[in-house]
């Protein structure tokens, strides 16, 4: 449950929207720290969360089905300013005697509704103006609660926004946080500012402050060690525990033959070298790609790297002495217990982390970033004085390149792989394109193709690129990149990668294709 480290919160309870996550990601972007509960949070626990607003989340049921989702009405006793949006503003109405009916027609999309009150929720806007918002739902507001007055109206949502000014209750039809209403956080900044009088305090410097301080007084005299991948999360991990602690942190970098080229010696060199950091790297290579010997499948080698990285981290942990706890780099999107984020996808492919750990070794866990959405963590890498390659990396998967390997994982299809991946990298940033897709890599095929080399016929391997938008990793489409930059990098892999004598760009979407091909 929430820290009471911030005194300014906002309580976002979840009915099962798909923007739910969207809603706390703009009220954090306002400076204001909130968290995700889901609908049925208990009222002893909503009152000791002690919000200063709480927003009613959208969601997919009707307020009319026998399994309609419905919070605890003693919310409402509780003279805290609500924000219901979408059925949350329908709950609403239902809770305090309203009429909820079906629209005549579905609204899905961009609507332009009319500000009929240019006050609290809509300050800042031109009364009698048109504003384009995004709306999505089949029911809709018939008549409102008593004590309520319309603030803005749309063809088909006469009421797409409702207060009652005196008790603070506020309801829009439309969806603020998402991106196609472009006016949106400025709806939910009045929301937070004017209406609950937060303040922006929640910003990444205070967060590094107080979790530095944090950290000092938890962990004490005793040690604490940390896994370090090179990626952002567990980076900026062990930079807080480092400014917190120093020389009480010691970590651990596994190579398990499966990283990028180079990876394992420039995390060495910026952690060591740069940060001075107690650093240890294992060299497990041969370890790992003995126990992948022979391995296709790839929940196999999942199952099997996220065992083998726990023996070997394990057995470099006993020989650094005495810990106490074992530090992870666990995002706020993992934390979250609400009904829309551990859909199924969650489940689809078993992600490996090292959350078997602290069972096996009798560590405590501590998780700075639990709190932290990805755009926060890196904003405190910056504040860190991370360099900004690192803090803009994108994502790697724990099994690393095994799962870019489709068939048998072996040094030489490694080679290869390695190889092709550099050029796939060199050629995006250089188009000055990193930092705009989601991620950008090289996949290797498990079949041979036919081609040829001057007057020789060759047989060879295919490399798949595959480059991809996403905002969250949820949902992801294939990059428009230039035809230019993929030419060249189909041209450089051919001419100077062996072994290799075709590439073929993957337009796939997520869903149904996932992002990774293993
Ligand atoms: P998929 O392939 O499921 O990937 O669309 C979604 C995001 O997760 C990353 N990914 C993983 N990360 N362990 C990880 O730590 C894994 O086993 C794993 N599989 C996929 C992937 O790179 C993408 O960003």
């Amino acid at each position: 449950m929430a820290s009471n480290l911030y005194k300014q919160k906002v309580l976002i309870l979840d009915f099962g929207s798909q923007y739910t996550q969207l809603i706390a990601r703009r009220v954090r972007e306002a400076q204001v720290y909130c968290e995700i509960h889901p609908f049925n949070l208990s009222l002893e626990k909503i009152k000791a969360f002690s919000p200063k607003g709480i927003i009613l989340s959208g969601g997919p049921a009707s307020i009319y089905d026998n399994s309609a989702p419905m919070a605890d009405k003693g919310l409402l006793a509780l003279k805290i300013p609500v924000l219901g949006i979408c059925y949350g503003m329908q709950f609403l109405t239902h809770l305090l005697g309203g009429v909820v009916a079906k629209a005549a027609d579905r609204e899905y999309g961009n609507v332009v509704i009319r500000i009929e009150d240019d006050r609290d929720l809509f300050h800042g806007f031109k009364k009698g103006a048109g504003q384009t918002v995004w709306m999505s739902h089949g029911d809709r507001i018939e008549q409102m609660p008593e004590g309520f007055e319309a603030l803005a109206g749309s063809k088909n949502s006469p009421i797409a926004a409702m207060a009652d000014k005196a008790r603070k209750y506020f309801g829009v039809q439309f969806h603020p946080e998402v991106a196609h209403t472009p006016e949106g956080p400025k709806i939910l900044k009045n929301f937070l500012f004017r209406i609950c009088g937060c303040e922006p305090t929640w910003t990444m410097s205070s967060f590094v402050r107080r979790t530095v301080r944090g950290l000092r007084e938890k962990t004490g005299e005793d040690r604490v060690i940390c896994g370090l991948s090179g990626g952002v999360d567990s980076s900026v991990t062990a930079v807080l525990l480092h400014k917190a602690i120093g020389d009480r942190l010691s970590c651990i970098l596994v190579d398990n033959a499966l990283l990028r080229r180079e990876e394992a010696r420039e995390v060495m060199e910026v952690f060591q070298e740069h940060f001075g950091m107690d650093l240890h790297l294992v060299e497990a290579s041969e370890h790992f790609l003995q126990h992948l010997k022979g391995v296709i499948d790839p929940e196999e080698k999942r199952k099997i790297i996220g065992r083998e990285f726990i023996t070997v981290f394990e057995k470099k942990a006993r020989e650094l002495g005495e810990a106490k706890y074992l530090a992870q780099g666990t995002l706020y999107p993992d934390v979250i217990e609400s009904v829309s984020f551990k859909g199924p996808s969650a489940t689809i492919k078993s992600h490996h982390n090292v959350g078997g750990l602290p069972d096996v070794m009798k560590l405590k866990l501590i998780e700075p970033l639990r709190e932290l959405f990805k755009d926060e963590v890196r904003q405190v890498g910056m504040e860190l004085d991370l360099p900004r390659e690192l803090v803009m990396r994108q994502p790697f998967p724990g099994p690393g390149l095994a799962v870019r390997i489709l068939g048998e994982v072996t040094h030489e299809r490694l080679e290869t792989l390695r190889s092709a991946d550099v050029i796939v990298l060199e050629e995006i940033r250089g188009a000055g394109l990193y930092e705009k897709v989601w991620q950008a890599f090289a996949v290797l095929l498990p079949v041979r193709t036919v081609g040829v080399m001057g007057d020789e016929r060759t047989y060879e391997n295919v490399i798949a690129v595959r480059i991809v938008d996403s905002l969250d990793a949820m949902t992801a489409d294939w990059s428009r990149i230039p035809y230019e930059v993929l030419g060249r990098i189909s041209n450089r892999i051919i001419n100077s990668v062996e072994g290799v004598n075709r590439v073929v760009y993957d337009i796939s979407s997520k869903p149904p294709s996932t992002i990774e091909w293993e």
